[in-house]
């Protein structure tokens, strides 16, 4: 089954609690949880006290995904707060196997994203250290873009790559109904949605997840 998670970027900040159980109720798998530094991307969200905060509004898993540069040294913090799966960006820095080795011993599941530029091979060398890969399909750092298309080949070459072990595809940035079905043809069981999971409020939730998951 194709697990959806919405991203809290964009929900309404000034109520995330509350969007964050609305979101969770309204049938999303996960929470996607997007940090922003500022540095690695050019755009800053919350830090692990706001995951801290909104750990006791759901019991769902909280995939976070790390857009910080050097992200080693908040992995605990991350951990501690309630994060039940924290992405890395392969990108962020030297030593992208250190830190899934540092996530898994704090007993997180770990995962490792690729930006639209980079090539899936990046990953060869740290497969058996991952439980889930983060398709970049917009360029980091905010919601609402559209998906780039060229993004599909390399989610094609992910699920190839990754073959039967037991690791999670995900694709995130401009999922919508339209881009779900192709996304989830080219090998992603994880859907990661913004925009299209919070448009038109929360009346909307229900509505606009299950669209999304009868579209994969
Ligand atoms: C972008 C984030 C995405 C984004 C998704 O840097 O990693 O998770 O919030 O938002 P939409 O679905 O609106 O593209
Ligand atoms: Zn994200």
């Amino acid at each position: 089954m194709t697990v959806i998670a919405p991203s809290i970027l964009a929900a309404d900040f000034a109520r995330l609690g509350e969007e964050t159980r609305a979101i969770a109720e309204a049938g999303a798998d996960w929470i996607h949880l997007d940090v922003m530094d500022g540095h690695f991307v050019p755009n800053i969200s919350f830090g692990p006290a706001v995951v801290k905060a909104l750990r006791p509004w759901t019991d769902k898993l909280f995939d976070v995904h790390l857009m910080i540069a050097p992200a080693d040294p908040y992995l605990a913090a991350f951990a501690e707060a309630g994060a039940d799966a924290i992405t890395v960006h392969a990108e962020a820095g030297p030593h992208i196997h250190r830190s899934l080795q540092t996530i898994r011993g704090l007993g997180k599941r770990a995962g490792v994203a690729l930006n639209p530029g980079t090539p899936a091979t990046l990953i060869e060398p740290v497969l058996d250290m991952v439980d889930l890969v983060l398709v970049m399909t917009v360029n980091p750092g905010f919601g609402g873009q559209s998906f780039i298309a060229s993004a599909f080949e390399t989610v094609s070459r992910v699920k190839a790559l990754v073959a039967d072990r037991p690791i999670g595809i995900s694709v995130d940035g401009g999922v919508t109904p339209e881009t779900a079905g192709p996304a989830a043809a080219a090998g992603a069981d994880i859907l990661v949605a913004g925009s299209a999971a919070f448009k038109g409020g929360p009346d909307r939730y229900r509505a606009n997840i299950a669209t999304i998951r009868e579209a994969a």
